[in-house]
């Protein structure tokens, strides 16, 4: 009897253990923009490894790829004084926020990333020498996505060189496929241009749009780009305008698009879709761009808490979790990109992951890999946008590719 009581009294007192952590149970409100399908699932991965350790999720997701609304939205939430806990930031805007004063330092959970991390990301997340952001994984940006069934249809391969593109565009155009599917957004323009600039080869990427030197960016050469670009806009549907990237990408997993420009989240939306690399759709580099990589590392920033200076514990949990190996391979598999963190086994990722890791390794080698420009990753805000105008501009106008080109070259001034 004095037993059973002791027990009663025991279990009661779990009990509110129990009911006291769960009511103090930490919620982390988080900023994103993933919201296409095969990034719903990837990010419901992160939600679920939150969940099991007890952790509150309050979802901001705000719509849109690329994050143009979301950092409008982060803004006006970081102004307000409703910060959230966690962020989606990437490339020099760390820096920005954290010159704000308004990130915390995450290194209590940080303490081995520099051996895991390649070193052009392990610096974009720190800030004077803390760790103030959290990678999740790297996004191969130069990739072509073929349909197929397409491809076999009209009997071609994976064109290496922008004759053979055109080539292939043709035979798509002539079998009723729409060529190329595209959304005529800013930031989808943009990752057009800037991998026709990669297909110029590494040196001319660097001194054009890391270096944005002037004599490049008004170089013959730099015309070819313009004139490249704007023969590939002849081959999209009519109601390309405005369309978001996931739609274009349904057009290549259905087949009504032959090919798409995109980074490799166009996977995560191929694998939603439970089709497979080489079987429904392959994966190429962009015609010119198989010694290079353009990138961009998607992070979490995390902003400070009711005024404190140190992180939450729920903070420092989820940056752990996120550079923890097994998030990041299920993270990956999901979301189609490759861990950042390199020593996660590629055993289970597709044909096309795994030439992302080698090209990856390749690249930077080799100095062929670089931040995307398209991506945030590369320029200020304010510079990247000039440039950003003036690509959108070009792309939707019937400009002269010279006349493109000296606007480029303006655009590139502006600081
Ligand atoms: C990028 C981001 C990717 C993907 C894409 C489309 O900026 O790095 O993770 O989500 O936008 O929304």
């Amino acid at each position: 009897m004095k037993h059973s009581l002791r027990s009663a009294t025991a279990a009661v007192a779990l009990l509110i253990a129990g009911t006291q952590a769960a009511s103090a149970a930490e919620q982390i409100s988080v900023l994103h923009w993933w919201t296409s399908g095969g990034e719903s699932k990837a990010i419901r991965v992160l939600r679920d490894d939150m969940s099991k350790q007890g952790y509150g999720w309050n979802d901001f997701a705000v719509a849109g790829g690329s994050g143009t609304a979301a950092m409008t939205a982060l803004k006006t939430q970081v102004i307000s004084g409703n910060a959230p806990s966690a962020a989606q930031i990437k490339g020099p805007l760390i820096q920005d926020w954290a010159d704000q004063g308004v990130l915390v330092t995450i290194d209590p959970s940080a303490t081995d990333w520099k051996s895991h991390l390649p070193a052009p990301i392990d610096s974009d997340v720190k800030s004077g020498g803390h760790y103030v952001a959290v990678p999740f994984s790297v996004h191969r940006i130069n990739w072509l996505w073929i349909n197929k069934a397409d491809l076999d249809k009209v009997g071609g391969t994976p064109p290496a060189t922008w004759a053979e593109f055109f080539a292939l565009a043709d035979k798509f155009r002539a079998a009723g496929i729409t060529p190329v599917a595209h959304g005529g957004q800013p930031w989808q323009d943009m990752t057009i241009w800037e991998t026709v600039v990669l297909s110029q080869g590494a040196d001319f990427y660097r001194k054009a749009l890391v270096d944005l030197d002037q004599k490049t960016l008004t170089s013959p050469q730099m015309v070819q780009v313009f004139e490249t670009v704007q023969k590939i806009r002849t081959y999209f549907d009519k109601s390309y305008h405005g369309r978001d990237w996931n739609l274009a990408t349904a057009m290549v997993i259905s087949g009504s698009g032959g090919m798409q420009f995109m980074g490799d989240w166009a996977k995560g939306e191929f694998a939603n879709a439970n089709k497979k690399a080489d079987v429904d759709f392959v994966c190429a580099p962009a015609p010119g761009t198989s010694n290079a990589y353009t990138y961009t590392a998607d992070a979490f920033v995390f902003f400070k808490q009711n005024g404190k200076k140190d992180a939450t514990p729920g903070q420092l949990a989820m940056a752990k979790t996120i550079m923890s190996p097994d998030f990041q391979e299920q993270f990956s598999l999901n979301k189609g990109s490759i861990p950042v963190r390199l020593d996660v086994s590629m055993d289970k990722f597709d044909a096309c992951a795994k030439k992302s890791r080698a090209d990856e390794q390749a690249t930077i080698k080799s100095g062929g890999f670089f931040p995307s420009l398209a991506f945030g990753e590369l320029q200020s805000p304010v510079t990247a946008g000039a440039i950003t105008d003036v690509v959108t501009n070009f792309m939707n106008s019937n400009e002269d590719a010279k006349e493109g080109v000296r606007k480029l070259a303006a655009a590139a001034k502006v600081k």
